[in-house]
């Protein structure tokens, strides 16, 4: 079937696109675009929100100009560890109250949340925590202190070094 050209319409220009065409080819782009939107939502959905959480055991130099008595706290972790005449030990730095990360004062812990305040050993000195911080358990090998922040120690236990 040949057609003519219409008046007015040049034989190269291209033909008119029937509207039932066009409506077709109008729907197959609009499930196109659904489709790859869809693709690209479904590529960004929420990743597992799973972290791995460090380890309660691990190994730290600590400082050379480490004063006797001052605490040193390892970026990340919330164990103070002191070295004095007697040793090497690891206090908690999370309050016995309700787990707020205490900040060292020079008396020794204060804790940002309701105030408790504890010595450098960890005894409460003022409320409301109900206990003093735990103390870790300490090892030494090659210059590196080994802290286990999963074994708690009665306090005063020191590892000499
Ligand atoms: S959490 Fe430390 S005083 Fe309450």
């Amino acid at each position: 079937m040949t057609t003519t050209p219409k008046a007015g319409r040049s034989r190269l220009d291209p033909e008119p696109v029937p509207r039932r065409d066009w409506l077709g080819l109008s729907s197959l782009a609009a499930m196109g675009s659904a489709l790859l939107f869809g693709l690209i939502g479904m590529l960004k959905l929420p990743k597992a929100a799973v972290l791995a959480s460090p380890s309660k055991k691990f190994r730290v130099a600590l400082p050379e100009t480490l004063p006797p008595g001052e605490p040193f706290v390892p970026p990340g972790r919330a164990v103070a560890i002191f070295r004095d005449g007697e040793g090497v030990y690891a206090v908690s730095t999370i309050c016995t109250h309700l787990g707020c990360v205490v900040k060292s004062v020079p008396e020794g812990f204060e804790c940002p949340c309701h105030g408790s305040r504890f010595a450098r050993d960890g005894e409460v000195t003022k409320g409301p925590a109900p206990r003093a911080l735990p103390w870790f358990k300490v090892g030494l090998a090659g210059g590196l202190v080994t802290i286990d922040e999963g074994t708690v120690v009665p306090s005063g236990t020191k590892v000499a070094g």
